[in-house]
């Protein structure tokens, strides 16, 4: 005997068809962003912590950033790995005209003009300790005035290597209004500002740090950044950092990490009509990858409901380093 129940919801969910007519979270390649890693040499080298991702060299990331633009996926954020002995406490290195990240910028605007392009800004792959900016004279902390002055020249090379957005991921304080600033000064009135506004000081950094080379000792992971990314259970300050960025004239702004991080990004989705860009980082991109190597987790499931939670939480655009074989099977689909 059937019961009436006024509200059946399950009548929503009954056909493929109902199922996709109702579907509230699109993601398509065009929000999608991949992070690339390019080093000063021939060969590509797989990073051991994230399978499926390499280092590669310029012509390897040229290459890269064709198939990604052929599938649809509309923009890069570089990263260079930079050998050891480049790397100094000042971090000079990053300012040099001709070091690998400009080189890099460079070469995909010339070769692959329809992609936006994400330089970082900051000066870890740079300095010999790993953090993002020049060290205080007792060693103690980063500086946050002293650094500031080089993340600006930074963004200046960045902007007139041919970088569309320049991306601040240091979390030092008033970066944003100094770098506006310099931009503006050196005529790059159209470069943007990504700024990583709620980046937090989080475990799943890792991997990454293995791809750039700045976790201080080889295979030391705990390097602390916590006297300025934010603390991992700060909902209010997080909104604080990221209305503080927008005001100083930041473009976009970012939530990272990004799938332990969703009320963030629904926070400040609610809190501003900026954009809002999401970062998926490596340490919650191995953690799927390992759980699939060991045959627990579905990987190709897995990976496309994080990116769904991230898109459903309000991000409009999602860094990811599932970004190619996302967009591949979207379009074998
Ligand atoms: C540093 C930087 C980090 C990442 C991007 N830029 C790591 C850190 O703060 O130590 C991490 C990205 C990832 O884990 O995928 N400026």
């Amino acid at each position: 005997m059937p019961i009436s129940i006024p509200v059946r919801l399950r009548r929503l969910r009954q056909t493929e068809a109902v199922r996709a007519m109702l579907n509230e979270t699109a993601l398509t390649p065009a929000n999608l962003v991949a992070p690339l890693f390019v080093h000063d040499s021939p060969k590509a080298e797989p990073v051991g912590s994230m399978p499926g991702v390499e280092r590669v060299s310029l012509d390897g990331l040229v290459e890269k950033a064709r198939r990604l633009h052929e599938l649809g996926v509309k923009g890069v954020a570089l990263f260079a790995k930079i050998p050891d002995d480049k790397k100094s406490s000042g971090g000079e290195e990053a300012l040099n005209p001709h070091t690998l990240a400009l080189r890099a910028i460079r070469r995909i605007k010339a070769d692959v003009p329809g992609l936006v392009i994400f330089a970082d800004i900051a000066l870890d792959p740079y300095t010999t300790h790993g953090h993002d900016g020049v060290l205080t004279g007792d060693r103690a902390d980063v500086d946050n005035d002293a650094t500031l002055e080089v993340l600006a020249k930074m963004a200046v090379l960045s902007a007139a290597a041919g970088a569309d957005f320049v991306a601040p991921s240091d979390m030092m304080d008033g970066r944003v209004a100094v770098i506006r600033e310099a931009l503006d000064e050196a005529g790059h009135t159209r470069t943007g500002i990504l700024a990583y506004s709620a980046k937090f000081a989080s475990a799943a950094y890792g991997p990454f740090r293995d791809a750039v080379g700045s976790s201080r000792k080889p295979g030391e992971k705990s390097l602390s950044k916590a006297t300025y990314q934010l603390n991992p259970g700060n909902r209010r300050e997080a909104l604080r950092e990221a209305l503080a960025d927008e005001a100083e004239g930041a473009d976009m702004l970012m939530v990272k990490p990004a799938g332990d991080y969703l009320d963030i990004i629904r926070d400040l989705r609610e809190a501003t009509d900026a954009p809002i860009a999401a970062y998926q980082v490596s340490g919650e991109y191995a953690r799927l990858q390992a759980a699939a190597r060991l045959g627990w987790l579905d990987l190709r499931a897995a990976r496309d409901e994080s990116l769904l939670a991230i898109r459903r939480a309000g991000a409009d655009f999602i860094l990811t380093y599932f970004a190619e074989a996302w967009a591949s099977d979207y379009h074998a689909r």
